[in-house]
């Protein structure tokens, strides 16, 4: 028999697929509660079909701000009280382009998901976990938020982004039960470059121009630990590279 829960409800972002999904699967076999969000809803109700009970599946587009800000209160009970939220949705669609070579809608909507709508659903949650004296936010960060590389200007500014919220976010709530952790893979092989790229094939090639990846799994993992630390723990960043 699973052990019972004891961190409260966790609201996975981007769950239908790739490391979202990997995570959620990770911790539900842990025994925790998983709201799992995302856009494509008929993927999360197979990964519930899967999982069971402890997995809800929630249509979510983290840059719709009116159906962010009334997530909780769209949640049934026993899922409502959320004390660990893993800003995981995110995407560099037409990205690996020169700056010039994508539209300005293009870069400006990699911004909006991976930073306005990781803003925007911690602060639907935000509240909560003040009220109730705990939380725990991860935040999906990457190594293009440590080093710039040529051809990811909106990706680039975007995980820079995600750096800087997660830094003064943890010194907004320092003593306050709050903690903060920032998760910073390399490559991994995911549903991402297929999105990046627009193609299966070109995906493929991309990932076999690298000597190695990690496996969304593995990122799932480093999420676990960051979790399961002692209270009086706060794991701040965690930098995972593939050998
Ligand atoms: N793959 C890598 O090499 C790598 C390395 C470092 C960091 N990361 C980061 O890890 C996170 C997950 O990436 P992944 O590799 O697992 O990519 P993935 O396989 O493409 O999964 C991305 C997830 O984000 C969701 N998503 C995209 N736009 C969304 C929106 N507007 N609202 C809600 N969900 C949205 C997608 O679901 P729907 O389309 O169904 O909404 C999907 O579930 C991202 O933040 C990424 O930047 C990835």
């Amino acid at each position: 028999m699973k052990a019972k829960s004891d961190l409260g409800v966790i609201l996975v972002t981007g769950a239908s697929g790739g490391i979202g999904e990997a995570i959620c699967r990770l911790l539900v076999n842990k025994g925790h509660r998983v709201i799992a969000s995302a856009r494509s809803l008929a993927k999360l109700e197979n990964l519930a079909d899967e999982l069971g009970d402890a997995l809800l599946p929630m249509a979510l587009d983290v840059t719709d701000a009116d159906a962010v800000a009334n997530l909780v209160a769209a949640l049934p009970q026993g899922f409502n009280e959320i004390d660990v939220l893993i800003n995981n949705a995110g995407h560099d669609t037409g990205g690996r382009r020169r700056f010039d070579e994508g539209s300005a809608e293009q870069w400006c909507d990699i911004v909006e998901t991976n930073v306005q709508g990781m803003i925007r659903v911690t602060h639907a949650l935000i509240g909560g976990m003040l009220q109730r004296g705990r939380g725990h936010v991860i935040n999906l960060g990457s190594i293009a938020g440590l080093k710039p590389y040529a051809t990811g200007t909106a990706y680039v500014t975007s995980k820079y982004a995600v750096h800087g919220f997660s830094e003064t976010l943890r010194l907004d709530y320092a003593g306050q039960g709050i903690r903060v952790t920032e998760i910073m893979p390399g490559l991994v092989r995911s549903g991402f470059a297929r999105q990046r790229l627009g193609d299966a094939e070109q995906a493929r090639e991309f990932y076999a121009s690298f000597d190695a990846s990690l496996q969304p799994e593995d990122v799932a993992a480093t999420v676990a630990f960051a979790l399961a630390q002692p209270l009086r723990v706060e794991v701040a960043q965690l930098v995972v590279l593939p050998v």
